[in-house]
C-alpha cells in the first residue's frame, strides 16, 4: 500500500499501540483531547506498557507520527482509525458519548474523503447505525467517505501476541472499505481475517469477551462450590485440564477487571434486550462476578474469628491484573468497600500503580490481614507472606497462602 496520511483518534491503550505500528509504515497524527498525554507522546515518552518509549521517540524524531490535541490536524488524513473509551453508564448501559465526539470532530474536521475505520467495542449496528449517520448529521460538506470495522484484540503487558501476529477480524460497508481496509492492515498486521460484514466483526468481538465473563464466573462459582466441600479448586482444575479436548481451563479470582471483561458482555446484554432476548445467562456472569469481593470478605472474616472489625487490612495489587498499572473496573475497589463495610481499616499496597484515587501505595508490610488480588512478578511471594500473619490469596500464585 502507498504510505497514508492517518489520524489515530484516541491516544490511549489500543490507539497508541496502533500508531506504534501504523508510523513504522504511514505517517501518523495520534488525536487525544488530553493535553497532558499529548505533550508526553511528542516527547517521545510513552505511557502505556507494551508500547516502547523508544518507538515513539523514534516515530517522532523521524517525522513519520506527532500527537496533537488539535482536531484540525486530522484534516487531509486517508485514514481515520477511531480508538475511545466505550463505557457503561450509571445503569450499566452502553455509553456511546466517546464515540459521538470523535464523530462531532470527523464530521467538522475533515477535508477530504477518507477511510474511516473504528477499532473501539461496541455492539453490533454500531458503524452502520451510528457511526456512519453521525459523521453524516456533522459534517459541512459532503465527502464519500468509507466506514469498515476492524476490532481491537491487544492484550496489554503480554509478549507473545501483538499487532503484526494477532488475527485482526475486518469488514467494510461497502466492498471498496473491506479492500481499503485490508490494504491499510496488511502493512502491519501479517494475519487478516475478513467477515462478511461489519455486524458479524462486531458480534465477534463482544463475544470473545462475553465467553470469558461468563466461564470466569462458572470457575469462581466452582471455587465456593468447592470450598463449601472441602475440596481444593485449582487441583480439581488442573485434574480437569488434563482432558485434552472440549475443556478450557479458566482460574477462579477475586472478579473480573480492566476495559473489556467486565464492559463487553454488557453491550451484547443491551443490544439482545433491545432484540427482544433477554440475555440471563450473560447477567448472571456479570453478578457472580461482581459478587466475588463479597465473598472474600465473608471468608476472610470468618477465618479470622468471625469479624475483621478494627483488624488492619492490606489489599495486595490493585491493578486489574499482573505487571499492569491499569486499575479500570478493578476488583480491588470493590473488595475494599466489602472489607471496609465489615469495619476493617484497609489500606493498600501496589508498587507497580504507585498512586490510585489520590492516595498511595502502602508498604507491604504491618498488617493483620493481607489479601493479593492481583500479583505483580516485581512483589515476591515471601514478601507477601511477611506482610500479616494471615494472608489470603486470590490469585494461587502465593504458596502457604490461605487459597481462594
Ligand atoms: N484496553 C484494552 O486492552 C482494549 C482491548 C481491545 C479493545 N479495546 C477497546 O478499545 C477502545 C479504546 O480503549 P482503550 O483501552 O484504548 O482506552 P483508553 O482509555 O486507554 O484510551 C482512550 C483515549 O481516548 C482519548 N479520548 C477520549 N475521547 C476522545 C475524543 N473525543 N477525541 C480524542 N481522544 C479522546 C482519551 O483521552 C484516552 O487517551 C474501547 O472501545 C475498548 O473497549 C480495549
Amino acid at each position: 500500500m502507498i504510505r497514508s496520511k492517518v489520524a489515530v483518534i484516541g491516544q490511549g491503550y489500543v490507539g497508541l499501540t496502533i500508531s506504534a505500528f501504523a508510523s513504522k509504515h504511514h505517517q501518523v497524527v495520534g488525536f487525544d483531547l488530553d493535553p497532558r498525554i499529548v505533550a508526553q507522546l511528542n516527547n517521545g515518552v510513552s505511557h502505556i506498557e507494551g508500547v516502547d518509549s523508544k518507538d515513539i521517540e523514534k516515530a517522532v524524531n523521524s517525522g513519520s507520527y506527532f500527537a496533537s490535541t488539535n482536531s484540525s490536524d486530522i484534516a487531509g488524513c486517508n485514514v481515520v482509525v477511531i480508538a475511545v473509551p466505550t463505557p457503561l453508564d450509571n445503569d450499566r448501559k452502553p455509553d456511546l458519548s466517546f464515540i459521538d465526539s470523535v464523530c462531532k470532530i470527523i464530521g467538522e474536521n475533515m477535508t477530504g474523503p477518507a477511510l474511516i475505520i473504528n477499532e473501539s467495542t461496541s455492539f453490533p449496528g454500531t458503524l452502520r447505525n451510528y457511526i456512519k449517520p453521525a459523521i453524516e448529521k456533522y459534517s459541512k460538506q459532503k465527502f464519500d467517505h468509507q466506514y469498515a470495522i476492524s476490532p481491537e484484540r491487544v492484550d496489554p503487558g503480554r509478549e507473545d501476541f501483538n499487532q503484526k501476529n494477532t488475527p485482526r477480524l475486518y469488514a467494510g460497508l461497502t466492498p471498496d472499505a473491506t479492500t481499503r481496509t485490508r490494504d491499510f492492515y496488511s502493512t502491519f498486521c501479517d494475519n487478516l481475517v475478513e467477515v462478511s460484514s461489519p455486524e458479524i466483526a462486531e458480534a465477534a468481538k463482544l463475544f470473545e469477551n462475553t465467553f470469558r465473563q461468563v466461564n470466569i464466573a462458572l470457575v469462581n462459582e466452582l471455587a465456593q462450590i468447592s470450598h463449601a466441600l472441602g475440596i481444593d479448586v485449582r487441583e480439581t482444575l488442573d485434574a480437569a485440564g488434563t482432558k485434552p479436548y472440549g475443556f478450557m481451563k479458566f482460574q477462579p479470582s477475586a472478579g473480573v477487571g480492566g476495559h473489556c471483561i467486565p464492559v463487553d458482555p454488557s453491550y451484547l446484554a443491551d443490544v439482545a434486550e433491545k432484540a427482544g432476548v433477554e440475555a440471563t445467562f450473560i447477567k448472571r456472569a456479570n453478578e457472580v462476578n461482581l459478587d466475588m469481593p463479597k465473598y472474600i470478605a465473608g471468608r476472610i472474616a470468618k477465618d479470622n474469628g468471625g469479624s475483621v472489625k478494627g483488624k488492619k487490612v492490606l489489599v495486595v495489587g490493585v491493578a486489574y491484573k499482573p505487571n499492569v498499572a491499569d486499575t479500570r473496573e478493578t476488583p480491588a475497589e470493590l473488595l475494599i468497600h466489602a472489607l471496609h463495610d465489615l469495619g476493617a481499616e484497609v489500606s493498600w499496597s501496589d508498587p507497580v500503580v504507585e498512586s490510585w484515587h489520590g492516595s498511595k501505595s502502602s508498604p507491604l508490610s504491618g498488617a493483620d490481614i493481607s489479601v493479593v488480588v492481583t500479583k505483580h512478578d516485581v512483589v515476591s511471594s515471601e514478601e507477601i507472606l511477611m506482610s500479616a500473619p494471615y494472608v489470603f490469596d486470590t490469585t494461587g500464585k502465593v504458596n502457604g497462602a490461605t487459597r481462594l
